[in-house]
C-alpha cells in the first residue's frame, strides 16, 4: 500500500509562551510543519491564541503553518489566517455545515484545506468529503487540552481513512493529534497515519529537537 512521506508537526499549545520566538526556532529544522492550535473557548472549553501570535511567528520562520481551528463558525476567519501567514486551515466536521463551501474559501485564500474528526464522530461522517481536503486529522484524544492520553479505539478509524484514501486513489495526508509519544506514534503508522502531531512529547521534553529525532525514529522503526 502506498504510503505518504512521514512527518512530524510539533504543536505549539505545549511551548514555553513566554518564548516562542526561540522555541520555534529550535524545531524549525527538525519538524517538517509546525501545528498552531487556535481555540475560541466555545467550540472547546480552552482558549489558546489566534492571528496576532501567528503573524508574529510568521516573521521569525517560513515554517509551513497547520493551523488546527477549534471554532464555532471558523470559516469567518480564514481571510485573516491567510493574512496571517498560515499554509493549511483545518476545519472541525463538527463546526462546518458546509464542507464545499469552506474548501472554496480557504482555497480561494491560496491555502490548503483539511477536515478534523473527533473521537466520537464516526469515519462515514466525513468521507464523503475527503475528495475536498489535502489533509484529514483525526483526533485521538478528546480537542481541547495537551497533555492528555492516546486514545486507542481510535485506530479503527485511521485503517478505515486509510483504505478509503488508497482505494479511492486520493492524495490526501492522514494526520493524527493527541497523546502522540514514541509509544503510541507507531500504533497510528500503522494503522496509516503519515502525519504525526506531537506538543507535550515535544515542547515538553528538555530537548525539543531531539524529541522530534527520537519521535521519527521510533515511527520509522516500524
Ligand atoms: C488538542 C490539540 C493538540 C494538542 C496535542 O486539542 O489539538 O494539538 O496540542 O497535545 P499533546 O501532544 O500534548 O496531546
Ligand atoms: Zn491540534
Amino acid at each position: 500500500m502506498p504510503m505518504r512521506d512521514v512527518r512530524i508537526a510539533p504543536s505549539l499549545l505545549a511551548a514555553d509562551f513566554g518564548r516562542l520566538a526561540d522555541e520555534v526556532t529550535a524545531i524549525a529544522k527538525h519538524a517538517d510543519s509546525l501545528h498552531l492550535d487556535i481555540m475560541d473557548g466555545h467550540f472547546v472549553p480552552n482558549i489558546s491564541f489566534g492571528m496576532p501570535v501567528i503573524s508574529a511567528l510568521r516573521a521569525v520562520t517560513d515554517m509551513y503553518f497547520d493551523c488546527h481551528l477549534m471554532t464555532t463558525n471558523p470559516d469567518a476567519y480564514v481571510p485573516q489566517l491567510a493574512e496571517a501567514g498560515a499554509n493549511l486551515l483545518t476545519m472541525h466536521i463538527e463546526a462546518v455545515p458546509d464542507p464545499t463551501r469552506a474548501a472554496k474559501r480557504v482555497r480561494d485564500a491560496g491555502l490548503e484545506f483539511g477536515l478534523v474528526i473527533n473521537p466520537s464522530t464516526p469515519f462515514t461522517g466525513v468521507a464523503p468529503f475527503l475528495e475536498l481536503v489535502d489533509l484529514l486529522l483525526i483526533m485521538s484524544v478528546e480537542p481541547g487540552f495537551g497533555g492528555q492520553s492516546f486514545m486507542e479505539d481510535v485506530l479503527p478509524k485511521v485503517e478505515a481513512a486509510r483504505e478509503w484514501v488508497e482505494s479511492n486513489d486520493l492524495a490526501v495526508d492522514i494526520q493524527i493529534d493527541g497523546g502522540i509519544t514514541s509509544e503510541t506514534a507507531p500504533l497510528a503508522r500503522m494503522a496509516g497515519a503519515n502525519v504525526f502531531v506531537a506538543g507535550t512529547a515535544i515542547f515538553g521534553s528538555h530537548d525539543p529537537a531531539e524529541a522530534i529525532n527520537e519521535l521519527r525514529q521510533a515511527i520509522e522503526d516500524k
